[in-house]
């Protein structure tokens, strides 16, 4: 088994079922979640997320029409080459990272969840697949050198951390990339209580979807809406913002693209040489 790195830095966020176009009821569906050792807190919908105890449920999300989309898509735009060393941010049970071995020369999996690199690490070993590797290790503090990597890549990854972290992340993927390498993360892109017509339309959207299962769904929608009231609910941030931070960072040739539904699409290069940022 391949686990490499500190056990630093758990974070136990929140995630909601209804990124991505597909179906995701099996995300909060009790009796999924038996993972090593994890236990379910009380009142867990309204703490933070505790990823460790949820393998079983990414494994169907993985498997979802949604999600194998923006696998295609963010490889796709990845153009990956067999010298390449890539890190896939938030890897959970390897949707990027495992379709990414075969076409790169090394593959580091960073994810927050013990139970997840764990999982991994042995899909790795089951697959025959000898390149990838599991990082256990927070997005804001990734336990690798600098210029260690060439491509980065995440997906739906960001929108648990705070806008904060996000900053962090970026800033330490910026640090790992090595001059010249390039990013791709896909993620939700929009603001939960935003004002912008694509911010309202999918809160709109999301709420019918609720209410059209009746009492669960209203109160799913309840907890939801106390859940990011709280803080502890999902953070994701818009296209706008993604593109502004990545320039604040330092990147170049940025382009953020919103899809058709939630999600979004970022991809941005590391400068060839190094460049001075704004208030430097
Ligand atoms: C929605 S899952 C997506 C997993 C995978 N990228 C995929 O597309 O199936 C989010 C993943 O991000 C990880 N994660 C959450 N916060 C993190 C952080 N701060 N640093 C690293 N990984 C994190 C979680 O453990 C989880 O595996």
């Amino acid at each position: 088994m391949h686990v490499i790195g500190p056990q630093n830095g758990q974070r136990r966020d929140h995630l909601t079922p209804e990124h991505c176009s597909s179906d995701r009821e099996h995300w909060s569906a009790p009796g999924r979640l038996a993972v090593g050792k994890a236990r379910r807190r009380p009142s867990s919908w309204l703490q933070a997320k505790d990823w460790d105890m949820h393998v079983t449920d990414l494994e169907y999300v993985a498997e979802s029409v949604g999600f194998r989309d923006l696998r295609e898509r963010v490889l796709g735009l990845a153009r990956l080459r067999a010298t390449d060393r890539v890190l896939d941010v938030g890897a959970g049970t390897g949707l990027l990272a495992l379709a990414a071995a075969p076409h790169a020369a090394s593959v580091h999996a960073l994810d927050v969840s013990p139970a997840m690199c764990s999982h991994l690490a042995g899909k790795f070993d089951r697959s025959g697949i000898s390149n990838a590797r599991v990082l256990l290790g927070n997005a804001t503090d990734i336990p690798l050198a600098d210029g260690a990597v060439d491509v980065v890549i995440s997906n739906y990854c960001f929108h648990h951390l705070g806008d904060g972290e996000k900053g962090r992340a970026l800033a330490q993927i910026m640090r790992v990339l090595r001059p010249g390498g390039r990013l791709v993360i896909a993620d939700m892109m929009f603001r939960i209580a935003g004002a912008s017509g694509r911010d309202l339309a999918l809160s709109a959207r999301f709420a019918r979807r609720m209410i059209r299962r009746g009492p669960a769904g209203v109160l799913r929608l309840l907890k939801n809406v106390i859940r990011v009231l709280s803080g502890c609910g999902d953070q994701p941030a818009d296209v706008d913002w993604w593109r502004e931070t990545l320039v604040r960072a330092g990147f170049v040739d940025v382009s953020v693209a919103s899809l058709a539904h939630e999600g979004g699409i970022a991809c941005a290069r590391k400068p060839a040489s190094p460049v001075r940022l704004p208030g430097e």
